[in-house]
């Protein structure tokens, strides 16, 4: 691959941008001063700019504990989105993967990763999600029956299958899991069943769990056990 490829791929700047920064010879290849935008490059160079190094990456893959009060989506005119918590530098390549209402908050997943997206995501993928979900009354056994059998609204709206765990000593408390994404599912589950949805946290997308210790509006990187966890996911999926 190209240097300045290299470089802009890794996010230290534009195509133009790494091409000066070549240019004012701040860039090392193996210990050498680079002096060639074109120059080859490969996984095993050692790439360095200013001195600090540049380690090569195809795709980005960030879990967000998505606050409330952000809508998801990459742009918008009047309302802050999930990507404005993340550096200009690299926003514009970032997508999240699925949407979770305004008010909802926990794991998001934020990539560049248009494959990975569309298999986490697909209806046919079916790809368990799970919630933690408060309700302003108690939900019972025949919530948790109606849930299991797959609730159909009177619009004719048929959800499939979700399994509703409810908390013993807080009945207005439960973990949900659900397999499929429709809008505002959730909370037209619970609508269906006479209660309201007060409070909806996604913990886990597959086997990716919201890491507890990042608070609400923070992000991190996944780590290497991570990314083979979704990748092992799609490698099961294809
Ligand atoms: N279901 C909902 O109702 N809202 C969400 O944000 C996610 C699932």
């Amino acid at each position: 691959m190209r240097l300045d490829k290299y470089l802009a791929d890794a996010c230290v700047g534009s195509r133009s941008q790494v091409k000066q920064l070549i240019r004012k010879g701040l860039v090392r290849v193996n210990g050498n001063k680079a002096s060639d935008p074109s120059m080859a490059v490969n996984d095993h160079d050692t790439v360095e700019c200013n001195g600090d190094p540049v380690t090569y990456r195809d795709h980005f893959y960030f879990m967000l504990n998505k606050p409330g009060g952000l809508i998801t989506a990459t742009e918008d005119d009047k309302q802050e989105t999930v990507l404005d918590l993340f550096p200009e530098k690299i926003r514009k390549k970032l997508f999240p993967v699925g949407r979770l209402d305004k008010d909802t908050v926990g794991l998001l997943l934020i990539t560049d990763d248009g494959a990975l997206c569309h298999e986490l995501m697909a209806p046919s993928h079916h790809v368990d999600k799970r919630y933690l979900l408060c309700t302003d009354k108690p939900m019972d056994e025949d919530d948790v029956k109606a849930f299991g059998e797959g609730l159909v609204l009177s619009d004719g709206t048929a959800f499939k299958p979700a399994v509703l765990e409810i908390d013993l000593d807080d009945v207005c408390k439960a973990v949900i899991t659900i397999n499929e994404g429709k809008y505002h599912q959730i909370k037209r589950m619970l609508l269906a069943r006479g209660k309201e949805v007060i409070y909806l946290k996604r913990l886990s997308v597959g086997a990716l769990e919201l890491d507890g210790s990042l608070s609400e509006g923070e992000y991190r990187e996944l780590s290497e056990e991570e990314l083979q966890l979704l990748h092992k996911k799609r490698s099961n999926l294809l």
